[in-house]
């Protein structure tokens, strides 16, 4: 089988993951790579074997000299990933873009109608979504097992962690940690509803801790956010994520439906659905039941690990050999652009802001 041919934009911390992913994948050649700084894009092709004259400072000479190049992983920063996308998609190639999608709606949009246009896959590496405990929570979604969902809560919480570099800039990041961490809390949770439509935005983000931390003057992103987001059901989610926190914990994720709760660990209900039963017997699993008074919780056990970035990896390669889809949908993803977009402004303008799935 010929090797499908990658090239990689952008040569700073998470391309070397990405890299790293590749060389273990026997059927993937990386042949090319680019990064503004040019002494980057050629250090980072001397470490991973690639032919030094294909190290480029600019992404479109690259797609017009390496005519083989079939694939591009999408690394720079988050307000650098629409150009190189969209180049990408307009060459001709399958694109691999890191999370978020982009810095704002706009590219986020732009994204995705060039991936329309040209029929070729974008893939946004939000590598969360190939957890066993989140395909396990749309599988049980899926089966109805919870009923209607009304409410639910994604949440993530990091005490101290806020990074530097270009993650803590508006000029290069665009968020802060409401994108950052919180794409991938966010994303799981749209993906287990399968991706209801929000229509307003109830926000607040700030950054108080951060002031005071040495080494962090520069920052102007948020280091928190939380929102209440209704959706065209009338149901809501509730998002917390945090950077920054004098807390131990923002609470967890959670989903409350008509027949059953649950978190992404456990079930809970007022008997063992049968319907769950089935499932778990399917995948090969067994289901722990806890009697609480008149109620169960109950635990799915011997889920298999899975190593999500391989699997992610291989998912879009198997994608670009068979011809698609994207093994997650972009138009989906561009859910949580549309969402973070609600974020900010209804933060800046402390008011409820609506919001609309754009059409692509
Ligand atoms: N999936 C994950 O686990 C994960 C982890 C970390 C970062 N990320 C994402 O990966 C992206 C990059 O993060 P990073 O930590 O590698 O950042 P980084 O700042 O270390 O690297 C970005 C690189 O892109 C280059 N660049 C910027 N604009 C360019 C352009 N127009 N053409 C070519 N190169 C350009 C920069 O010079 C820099 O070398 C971000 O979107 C981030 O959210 C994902």
């Amino acid at each position: 089988m010929d090797k499908i041919k990658v090239a990689v934009v952008g040569t700073g911390g998470i391309a070397n993951h990405h890299m790293g992913v590749y060389s273990k994948i026997e059927d993937i050649q990386v042949v090319a790579v680019c990064d503004i700084i040019k002494e980057k894009a050629v250090q980072f092709a001397e470490r991973w074997g690639v032919p030094k004259k294909n190290a480029f400072s600019s992404y479109n000479k690259m797609l017009e000299t390496v005519d083989e190049i079939q694939t591009v992983s999408v690394c720079t920063f988050n307000q650098a990933h629409r150009r190189p996308t969209v180049a990408a998609l307009e060459a001709g190639k399958h694109v691999l873009c890191e999370k978020p999608m982009a810095a704002t709606l706009a590219d986020a949009t732009a994204m995705v109608r060039a991936a329309k246009k040209s029929n070729k896959i974008l893939h946004i590496a939000i590598h969360s979504r190939y957890q066993p405990h989140v395909v396990m929570a749309r599988k049980i979604m899926d089966a109805g097992i919870l009923g209607d969902v009304y409410y639910c809560e994604s949440v993530g919480c990091r005490r101290r962690g806020i990074p530097g570099g270009t993650f803590i800039q508006k000029k290069t990041a665009g968020f802060g940690a409401v994108v950052d961490i919180g794409v991938y809390n966010m994303h799981d949770t749209l993906f287990t509803l399968n991706y209801p439509k929000p229509v307003t935005v109830s926000a607040f983000t700030c950054d108080y801790l951060a002031k005071n931390i040495p080494g962090l003057e520069s920052m102007d992103v948020e280091e928190f956010g939380a929102a209440w987001v209704r959706f065209e059901d009338g149901s809501i989610m509730v998002f917390k994520i945090s950077w920054a926190v004098h807390a131990n914990s923002l609470g967890h994720s959670y989903f409350l439906g008509k027949k059953a709760g649950m978190t992404f660990s456990e079930i809970y209900a007022d008997s063992v659905p049968e319907e769950l039963e089935k499932l778990v017997k399917s995948e090969g699993c067994t289901l722990k039941v806890d009697k609480v008074d008149n109620m169960v919780n109950m635990r799915i056990e011997g889920m298999k690990p899975v190593d999500v970035w391989d699997k992610q990896v291989r998912e879009f390669i198997k994608a670009v050999r068979s011809g698609g889809p994207s093994p997650i949908d972009p138009e989906k993803v561009l859910i949580t652009n549309v969402i973070m977009d609600g974020i900010a402004r209804s933060a800046k303008s402390r008011k409820e802001v609506s919001v609309k799935v754009p059409e692509i």
